[in-house]
């Protein structure tokens, strides 16, 4: 095996959802303890210590409490390279999750046992299931009151359409939680709550082991060998074709807080997922393990570090190694060029990197010339990455600045937000850009907007909220918007290419508006 095939080999990258509160960061903490990334838990998170978690660096997220963007981390266990791409949790930013779906090439789905699937697990599950990628669960909290874990695979099954295999199956629950039987492995490993570092102690038994009922008690016991007959019987078998294309989601129980069930999680998690995947390109599927490089931009940050003052794209390399002494071929701007101050990102800490390969991201300082989804490869390879659809705004606001000399920053501010793709600007065809309609998916990014113009760029601004739910782009080129026969609280606007759409405040004025224009043609998405 080359040097390049084993680097991409070895590589896993993965994103961990979960509805807030279920334990993700906790559970990404110990991870990152386990491949010594940290020394110290607590470090990625600690509301209550003052530390701030590693993951959450915008100030709106520490005073919040939620993570709010998406962070990368990168660290070694076990011989493998990890990137963990860390999505934000609250619904508001669910765009933001997708695309950093669009990145990994499997995702971790926490739950929390005794709440099982909730509003946010579903809506992140619909877009991991768009991608078919493999995914992972693992129910948290068991040393608390859960629910039966019967109930739970059955609500996993039936709420998000996928089939469950736990490979591992509680003792227990809460105070009365005794630890796990592992299905593969055939023994229990015991629990012993361990708020401290690395490693938690295991006892291990086999489930026939007269002295079973010593440990974990004769009722216990029983449940046990009861489950896991109804188990062997009546569960799906455990099929990896099923789990590669996320049919099948391996389920696991611990407790990340005291550190049980984490380590078996990530080793077998770590076998069980892909190394990095064949993309589709409008020239075919491209080969990771191919000598060419190539990745696609996933998602661009401004001012991540105020000091700097800067804007960086990230990327998803797909196939081959990255030097950054190579020049690459920007598709979308049909320019070479090379890619400045390569990094890879710890949260705040940003290093340098002299290479990198299929699997990892890189972020790049970015003067302005790269859009999401945009693709990278080397000069005479041209193709293109497929898509990052953009999801439609729900929630609209009018919003101009306080004080009208702050024109520039005003234009720069919201501009460059919009470039990162938070929120979608719009504007009245004969307005400047004194105001702007601003479009989101989530209403929190509207206060991420006016925290950020605030902060970043030092303008004030008023909100207006309009009362539109619906957008559709007008197809017809020809057609003057002008003339449209439309409902008066139906609203016509451009987006910053210039093209004309519509905001209904209803979905009956939509019908209204077809039924009257005949030739109008509408559109739920852009196409660019
Ligand atoms: P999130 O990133 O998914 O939002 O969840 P996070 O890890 O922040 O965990 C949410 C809360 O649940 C935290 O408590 C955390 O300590 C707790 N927790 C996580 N895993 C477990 C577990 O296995 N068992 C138990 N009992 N609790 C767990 P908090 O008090 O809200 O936060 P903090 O102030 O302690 O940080």
């Amino acid at each position: 095996m080359s040097d390049l095939q084993k680097q991409i080999e070895k590589r896993r990258t993965f994103a961990i959802i979960s509805h807030p509160d279920a334990g993700k960061t906790t559970l990404t903490e110990k991870f990152l303890l386990y491949g010594g990334a940290i020394q110290l838990a607590g470090t990625v998170k600690g509301k209550k210590n003052s530390k701030h978690a590693v993951s959450d660096w915008m100030e709106i997220e520490k005073q919040r409490g939620i993570s709010v963007t998406s962070s990368v981390m990168q660290f070694n266990y076990d011989g493998y390279c990890i990137n963990i791409l860390d999505t934000p949790g609250h619904q508001d930013f669910s765009e933001d999750t997708y695309r950093t779906l669009m990145a990994a090439d499997s995702a971790v789905m926490v739950i929390d046992a005794s709440k099982g699937v909730e509003n946010q697990t579903r809506k992140l599950f619909k877009v991991c299931v768009m991608r078919n990628i493999p995914i992972f669960t693992f129910i948290n909290k068991m040393d608390r009151e859960a629910q039966n874990p019967f109930d739970l695979m059955e609500e996993i099954e039936q709420e998000l359409g996928i089939q469950t295999y736990p490979v591992n199956w509680p003792i227990g629950c809460g105070k009365e939680f005794k630890g796990v039987y592992d299905r593969h492995k055939k023994e229990i490993v015991s629990f012993i709550a361990n708020n401290g570092q690395r490693e938690v102690e295991a006892v291990k038994a086999d489930i026939n082991d007269p002295n079973l009922s010593a440990l974990i008690g004769e009722d216990h016991r029983q449940t046990l060998v009861d489950d896991i007959e109804l188990l062997d019987g009546a569960s799906y078998e455990f099929d990896m074709d099923k789990v590669r294309c996320g049919k099948l989601s391996p389920v696991f129980f611990g407790s990340a807080l005291t550190n049980f069930g984490v380590k078996p999680f990530l080793e077998n998690f770590l076998q069980m997922t892909p190394p990095p995947l064949p993309r589709e390109a409008d020239t075919g599927v491209i080969d990771p393990f191919s000598e060419n490089f190539s990745a696609f931009v996933f998602k661009i940050q401004a001012n991540m570090n105020k000091a700097h003052r800067d804007r960086i794209a990230f990327m998803r390399i797909c196939s081959g190694r990255f030097d950054k002494n190579m020049e690459v071929y920007h598709v979308q701007g049909n320019k070479k060029m090379k890619l400045s101050q390569p990094q890879q990102l710890m949260a705040q800490d940003r290093e340098i990197i002299d290479e990198a390969f299929a699997g990892d991201i890189i972020g790049v300082f970015d003067p302005g010339i790269f859009s999401i989804g945009d693709t990278i490869s080397v000069p005479g390879k041209k193709f293109c990455y497929s898509g990052i659809p953009t999801f439609a705004p729900e929630h609209f606001c009018r919003v101009r600045q306080k004080d009208t000399l702050k024109r520039k920053q005003f234009v720069k501010g919201v501009t460059q937000i919009a470039q990162e793709g938070a929120i979608q600007i719009f504007q009245e065809p004969s307005s400047g850009m004194e105001e702007v309609i601003v479009g989101v998916v989530g209403t929190l990014q509207f206060e991420v907007l006016e925290y950020r113009l605030n902060n970043e760029y030092n303008v004030e601004i008023v909100m207006e909220h309009l009362p539109f739910q619906y957008i559709r782009w007008i197809e017809n080129e020809e057609i003057d918007p002008k003339a449209l026969n439309l409902t008066s609280d139906t609203k016509v606007v451009q987006d910053f290419r210039g093209k004309y759409l519509l905001l209904f405040t209803n979905s009956w004025n939509i019908n209204w508006a077809l039924e009257r224009n005949k030739d109008l043609v509408l559109a739920e998405f852009s196409r660019g």
